[in-house]
């Protein structure tokens, strides 16, 4: 926390330097609530991912294209719901993790609150007056910080890059909108609580217990510091597909460890109020920006091929009536069972049955459908079509024959 509040305190002053009052039209503003689309396509390869040149750095971040979403953990003092971690920010890395800060101080732009509210996204606002919040009180500082230190960087944010007519600072609008999305994703106090790891004046806990909590939850490894020997900020990396304004985002684990030490690490207790819904809701079924998916993970579902038939009470694949599914979880981590027993991936296929330990699955929306993810891959595949009453084992991967993507249809 003392650290924190440093590096939080150095870097505002230069911040504030830059930022001289920014003026807003309010007659080219957007209407309520509209969102900016970025025109990207999400299939091309992911940031750090391309093996050749990309010239559209409006569709493909670089050279920033190893994104942190970093949350911290601030107990002295406490900021924030007592029981949820809360937004530090999302910054563009280098592929090699260096990284480049301030990088364009014509945009340096202040008041991010009129900016949000003016430009329909005053529930991201007030989901950051609770979230993203500064040890010391000062959110609107730490906003404008967190933009023009790392949002001015994103060059899918380049303003050349917006819609014509988009409004000044728009970009800065889909940039506050995505890492709130983002976030919403990872609810590392949830997360960890559901393993038994919660905030104690007394226990401590090991690294690894905490990284395999987070690991079997969100499905990759993130790296953690600490501060005193306690858990003070939490980084999940990810590559992009597409634009920050509305791409994918791809989890990857982090590529290399945070501070903490391997043994004894505190989780401090929060004094405060908790954030009032029990648990952070986790509206958004998949890690993207801007725009909310209308429908949610269901908890009763009907996976179907995107070729055709869909998935049996065992897991294979067929023409016969659906089976009903039964999720729990969040879009980025769920577990899956039928009448038969759980649902796991072993050696590459799927089966559900009684013996069968449960995998953890996400979904990724595709074209306003939800896909059945495993390991991040929406693929599946068989070694053919199934007609009348055959039964066909469903893979992972591309390697059969048939390959398809699996909806999860609402029972
Ligand atoms: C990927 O694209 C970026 C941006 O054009 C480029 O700088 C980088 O060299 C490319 N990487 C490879 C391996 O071609």
């Amino acid at each position: 926390m003392i650290a924190a509040a440093f590096v939080l305190g150095s870097l505002v002053g230069s911040a504030l330097a830059d930022s001289l009052f920014t003026p807003f039209d309010l007659s080219d503003l957007f209407a309520r609530n509209a969102q900016i689309s970025s025109g990207c396509s999400t299939t091309g390869s992911a940031s750090c991912h391309n093996t050749t040149k990309q010239s559209d750095l409006c569709c493909f971040e670089a050279p920033g294209g190893l994104l942190l979403q970093t949350q911290f953990w601030d107990t002295d003092p406490s900021t924030g719901p007592s029981d949820s971690w809360t937004i530090h920010g999302l910054w563009p890395d280098n592929c090699d993790g260096t990284y480049s800060e301030n990088c364009d101080s014509s945009r340096d732009y202040t008041d991010i609150s009129s900016l949000l509210t003016a430009q329909g996204a005053s529930d991201t606002l007030s989901y950051m007056q609770k979230y993203w919040v500064d040890i010391n009180g000062k959110d609107e500082t730490f906003w404008e910080h967190e933009w023009s230190t790392h949002g001015t960087c994103y060059s899918t944010l380049n303003t050349a890059c917006l819609p014509s007519g988009s409004p000044k600072g728009a970009e800065a609008v889909a940039f506050f909108n995505t890492v709130v999305g983002l976030f919403k994703t990872l609810p590392t106090y949830e997360w960890l609580a559901a393993a038994g790891i919660t905030p104690s004046s007394s226990k401590t806990y090991t690294l690894s217990a905490i990284t395999s909590a987070l690991k079997s939850a969100s499905g990759v490894t993130p790296a953690l510091d600490c501060s005193s020997g306690a858990l003070n900020q939490i980084s999940y990396y990810f590559n992009l597909k597409g634009s920050l304004i509305d791409g994918d985002f791809v989890a990857i684990d982090a590529p290399k460890k945070g501070s903490c030490a391997s043994t004894g690490l505190k989780y401090p207790l929060k004094t405060g109020s908790s954030s009032g819904s029990g648990t952070p809701t986790v509206p958004i079924p998949h890690y993207s920006g801007s725009t909310p998916t209308p429908t949610g993970l269901p908890s009763k579902a009907h996976l179907q091929a995107s070729t055709t038939g869909s998935l049996l009470t065992a897991g294979t694949w067929s023409t016969q009536t659906a089976a009903t599914y039964t999720i729990s979880g969040s879009a980025s981590s769920f577990t899956m069972s039928t009448s038969k027993g759980n649902c796991g991936v072993s050696s590459g296929s799927l089966t559900c049955g009684s013996g069968v330990t449960a995998s953890t699955f996400s979904a990724v929306s595709s074209s306003g459908s939800l896909l059945l993810a495993y390991s991040g891959s929406t693929s599946w595949t068989s070694d053919a079509s199934p007609s009348g009453t055959t039964q066909e084992t469903v893979y992972t991967g591309t390697s059969h024959s048939v390959d398809y993507t699996i909806a999860i249809v609402s029972a």
